[in-house]
């Protein structure tokens, strides 16, 4: 069990050596020597990461310095670095706390001084000592959460993306995680994305590929308000959350492969278990402007949106569909689909299926 010191500082040790990685290598030569002369471990714990470093012979000659407010090896200096952020490292290599904001406040945790110390009205502890280490660092590897990807922040110092779908990376949690390497310039908002070993493209190239798929998304702007949406635009009317729809939403992946996020007939999800705070599973209801669908048309509606749904996974590698706690028995992240992105989906699946008929 960990107790509320670990709670309220995030003891979640780095069990697996994710630097073994060739992104990570490339990141690394890429840095020059004079600034790799030390690195710095600001929130160490263990000093776990230090020893994964120097086991790899990537970094010979290079001195570590290693802190943690609460330090647990003897080569760990004992400092408070969110509050006060050691200065003139140029190469940092890290695993922060993750502390959610709303668990810290629910389960009475006491930090919220540390999320004064934000420049940004963070919603979660490691953002605050990522604002601190991209202030004080040129260069920074940072083990994160992998839902990182989806927040506007920190983005413009990224290098390079590694989500990390590997199993038992922590001690004690199965928190989804990334790797981020940051450099020092500005990237004009491109960085290159990895999962594990394997290459996936560039930021720009993935999301010009999801913009193109949603080749219509310049004509509505389409939001998560969930109220009945009657547009000239759309040429039908859509209502997330409706008990009685006819489209049925199972939202996140399945522990097993082969049952994947999917839209199904409405009848299979029961009417009393959607509601407006339903996240993972739901139902959406459409109706013509003049007339209701039939329900042929609404089975051919549903075959369309599946399909979509594929392609747009395979397209983007499910690398902007935000990850959900433990794995699959493919040893893939599971996926959530946000109701932003499945109203696209309908939108862009009831028009393809209007247009044909
Ligand atoms: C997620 S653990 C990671 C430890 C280590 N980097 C690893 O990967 O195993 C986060 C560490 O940050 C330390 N920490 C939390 N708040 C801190 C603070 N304000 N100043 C320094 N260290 C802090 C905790 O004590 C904990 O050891």
């Amino acid at each position: 069990m960990i107790d509320k010191n670990g709670k309220r500082f995030g003891w979640f040790f780095t069990k697996k050596n994710v630097f073994e990685n060739i992104a990570f290598k490339n990141w690394l030569q890429m840095i020059p020597e004079i600034d790799k002369k030390i690195v710095l471990e600001p929130f160490a714990g263990k000093n776990t990461l230090v020893d994964m470093l120097t086991s790899m012979n990537l970094l010979n000659d290079v001195e570590f310095q290693s802190f943690d407010i609460f330090p647990r090896h003897q080569n760990v200096i004992e400092k408070d670095t969110l509050k006060y952020f050691p200065s003139n490292f140029p190469l940092v290599m890290t695993n922060p706390p993750f502390i959610a904001k709303n668990s810290a406040t629910r389960k009475d945790l006491d930090i919220m001084e540390y999320f004064s110390l934000g420049k940004e009205n963070y919603d979660d502890l490691y953002e605050v000592c990522l604002e601190k280490i991209l202030e004080n660092t040129k260069y920074a590897a940072v083990i994160l959460p992998e839902t990182f990807l989806k927040t506007p922040y920190f983005k413009n110092r990224l290098h390079t993306f590694i989500s990390l779908a590997q199993k038992k990376i922590f001690d004690k949690t199965e928190h989804p995680a990334c790797l981020a390497l940051f450099q020092p310039e500005d990237n004009n908002g491109n960085y290159r994305l990895y999962h594990n070993e394997q290459y996936l493209g560039m930021y720009k190239e993935l999301k010009e590929r999801e913009h193109q798929f949603f080749e219509f998304s310049d004509l509505y702007e389409v939001t998560s308000h969930n109220i009945l949406k009657y547009d000239d635009k759309i040429g039908f009317k859509l209502r997330l959350n409706c008990p009685h729809g006819q489209i049925g939403l199972i939202a996140i992946d399945a522990t097993e492969a082969y049952k994947k996020i999917h839209f199904c007939a409405g009848d299979l999800i029961d009417s009393a278990d959607v509601n407006q705070q339903s996240r993972l599973r739901t139902r959406f209801h459409i109706e013509k402007l003049d007339e209701n669908f039939k329900e042929e048309e609404i089975i051919q509606i549903i075959r369309l949106l599946n399909q979509n749904l594929k392609t747009l996974r395979e397209t983007t590698h499910d690398i902007f569909l935000t990850s959900f706690k433990g794995m699959n028995n493919s040893m893939m992240y599971r996926r959530r689909l946000d109701f932003v992105t499945a109203k696209k989906l309908i939108i862009m699946s009831v028009n393809q299926f209007l247009q044909k008929s």
